[in-house]
């Protein structure tokens, strides 16, 4: 059949998302969804939302969304764009700074839907190895990345879950001469973020989601911080009404749910720790992590063996091959009962080798 695709679009592979089985009585760890409920707060709102406002159009940039957002990170609402999922941000991004002459840059391995979208732009992408086994940025990161247009960099990084010192990323922001696009999707579980460089940066953009610390992946709700004429140009880039109606007024209530947002994040945390230490005990090496999951090599190796090891067992973790990460599984912190039952067919795997 002829084709009547643009060339590059004809030539890319597109995203492949994190498996969604349909099978009950699964572990599901693949894809670093909260174990943990949405805010209670939730169900008053939907068993109250006026069916009037599903009539109508939504606000098309979400404004109480955004002024909440302002109002909590001390800015203005021209700072912030709302997204419908962090990935609607990332494809604004790319749209508005990657083309075939504005090359994007971005670590390797990390999140992998930016080759993608850059491949839609038909923009190149070079791609900046880590360190191996670390998976820290290599002390020529900056020479690496120089001539591109858009830096893309997941912090803390996915899926190996490490974040990067915040003073190197203040470095790479001073002295980069491009956009830096800094995903925090994981930022909530993290030692610290990057909010200040996004205020006081024209050259940065920092983006948040509502799917993991939130517990609202099946939502979609997204946002970004950056300077005002930063958003604007993003603005004229987004889908006329990307956040439905449900969505604005479900993620403000979650957003302002604070004392159960902090709960689920103490407890993701609390939970992490014990199956690092366990895995540890079990002769894993585990990159240290800032997020909701932990990039971990059994003993030996074989990390594909074991993912389908834990997959005939019906635990489901995300396995990405390849030379470096290839030894790996990332394995989303679940509830205590879920870690335990990983644990378990984890022994069994390792004395039946
Ligand atoms: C680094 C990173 N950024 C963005 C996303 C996408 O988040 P959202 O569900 O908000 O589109 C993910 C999802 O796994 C991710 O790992």
């Amino acid at each position: 059949m002829k084709s009547y695709f643009r060339s590059e679009i004809e030539a890319m592979s597109g995203y492949v998302p994190g498996e969604q089985p349909k099978l009950n009585r699964l572990v599901k760890l693949n894809t670093n969804e909260n174990p943990y409920p949405p805010s209670i707060r939730i169900r008053k709102l939907l068993a109250d939302f006026d069916l009037d406002r599903l009539r109508r159009y939504p606000d098309p940039t979400a404004d109480e969304f955004r002024d909440a957002v302002a109002s909590r990170w001390g800015i203005t609402r021209d700072q912030v764009i709302a997204g419908n999922g962090s990935d609607d941000i990332l494809t604004m991004v790319f749209r508005a700074f990657a083309a075939p002459d504005l090359p994007v840059a971005c670590p390797e391995p990390t999140y992998s839907l930016y080759p993608v979208l850059a491949a839609m732009q038909g923009a190149p992408v070079r791609r900046i190895a880590l360190q191996p086994g670390t998976f820290a940025l290599p002390d020529d990161f900056l020479e690496q990345v120089r001539g591109a247009n858009l830096l893309a960099i997941a912090r803390p990084n996915a899926p190996t879950g490490n974040s990067f010192p915040l003073s190197v990323m203040a470095e790479i922001c001073d002295r980069f001469d491009g956009m830096v696009l800094i995903d925090e999707a994981y930022a909530d579980f993290a030692e610290d973020h990057c909010a200040e460089l996004a205020v006081s940066r024209p050259n940065v953009i920092v983006s948040r989601t509502f799917s993991k610390s939130y517990s609202l992946a099946g939502l979609r709700l997204g946002y970004a911080v950056a300077h005002p004429q930063v958003i604007a140009g993003l603005m004229k880039l987004k889908d006329s009404y990307n956040l439905d109606a449900l969505t604005q007024a479900v993620g403000l209530a979650a957003y302002e749910d604070t004392d159960y947002h902090e709960e689920c994040v103490t407890r993701v945390k609390e939970v992490r720790a014990g199956l690092l230490k366990e895995l540890l005990n079990l002769g894993f090496e585990v990159v240290p992590s800032e997020t909701n999951f932990l990039f971990a090599a059994p003993p030996g190796g074989d990390g594909e063996g074991y993912f389908r090891y834990l997959r005939e067992q019906a635990v489901i973790v995300r396995y990405f091959p390849g030379p470096v990460t290839g030894r790996y599984v990332r394995i989303t912190i679940g509830t205590p009962e879920q870690m335990q039952e990983l644990l378990t067919v984890t022994r069994h795997w390792l004395s039946g080798r």
